[in-house]
């Protein structure tokens, strides 16, 4: 790990050309990310944070700007070369969960291992660990269509956990989920975030977005705020106080953080 940010972008820029109108998509974001922490990236629909994330996961290129990740300047890398950081140091979590559909559970969070080179006995071994770490251990064998959308998405927290990385990026991850869903899955990002994984996730929810720690606001290709968020709320609290009404036992202690129907 570098003593520097784990995340640097210097007036990053990502340019569309549709037929002969170039299309601005980012134009020029200079930040900084710091290892172990949890930032909200949000925004108007189109506002550049799906082509921000896919930059920051090496899954496309800027049009101009700079790009350091742990320390490395990733912006000049062959295609291989990314590829090879990318496996090494994120992991990355979309909305639909791109899950393959006639693959296990197990073989879809084994799945980056393949391409690491793992034996396979290893690579069972590791996507085991990671499907118990989200509390699916026994759903190995189900293929995504025999899971509900919160499982799918925790197989896809699993698969982006199993090369062991630093930073896990994640594309409106609770997008497709229901409320009670979508908090179970904020837990468990916390508890990611509790030991030390750097989080970077799109949201369009403020209920969400009060899970992280920094909140980040696009407009129109440019961050036009970056604010701290003092106490953030705990996703584990809220369904605990959730549970509790359902049962009519005890009033939440601060009902004001309870704005959670959606
Ligand atoms: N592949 C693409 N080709 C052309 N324009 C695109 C492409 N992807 C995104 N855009 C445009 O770039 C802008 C930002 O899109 P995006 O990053 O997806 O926004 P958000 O994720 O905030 O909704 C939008 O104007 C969008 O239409
Ligand atoms: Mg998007």
């Amino acid at each position: 790990m570098s003593e520097g940010p784990l995340i640097q972008v210097t007036d990053l820029r990502r340019e569309y050309r549709v037929g002969e109108v170039s299309v601005p998509a980012l134009g020029g974001v200079s930040l900084e990310i710091g290892h172990g922490e949890f930032v909200a990236v949000m925004g108007p629909s189109g506002s550049g944070k799906s082509t921000f994330m896919n930059l920051l996961g090496g899954l496309d290129r800027p049009s101009a700007g700079r790009y350091r990740l742990d320390g490395e300047d990733v912006t000049g890398l062959s295609a291989d070369a990314l590829a090879a950081v990318r496996n090494r140091t994120l992991g990355f979590v979309f909305q639909s969960f791109n899950l393959l559909p006639r693959a296990s559970a197990l073989e879809n969070v084994a799945l980056p291992l393949v391409y690491a080179g793992v034996k396979v006995a290893e690579r069972q071994r590791r996507a085991l660990a990671q499907l118990e770490r989200v509390g699916l251990a026994d759903r190995a064998h189900h293929r995504p269509s025999q899971l509900s959308g919160g499982q799918q998405q925790r197989v896809a927290i699993a698969r982006a956990l199993v090369n062991d990385p630093r930073l896990i990026l994640a594309d409106e991850p609770t997008g497709a989920l229901d409320t009670l869903t979508s908090l179970e899955l904020m837990a468990l990002l916390q508890e990611l975030n509790d030991n030390g994984i750097t989080l970077v996730i799109v949201t369009h929810e403020h209920d969400i977005a009060a899970f992280a720690r920094r909140v980040l606001s696009f407009r129109d290709g440019r961050v036009v705020e970056d604010r701290a968020v003092g106490a953030p709320a705990r996703a584990a609290d809220l369904i605990r106080d959730q549970g509790q009404c359902a049962r009519g036992e005890e009033t939440p202690s601060d009902p004001e953080t309870l704005h959670l129907a959606p």
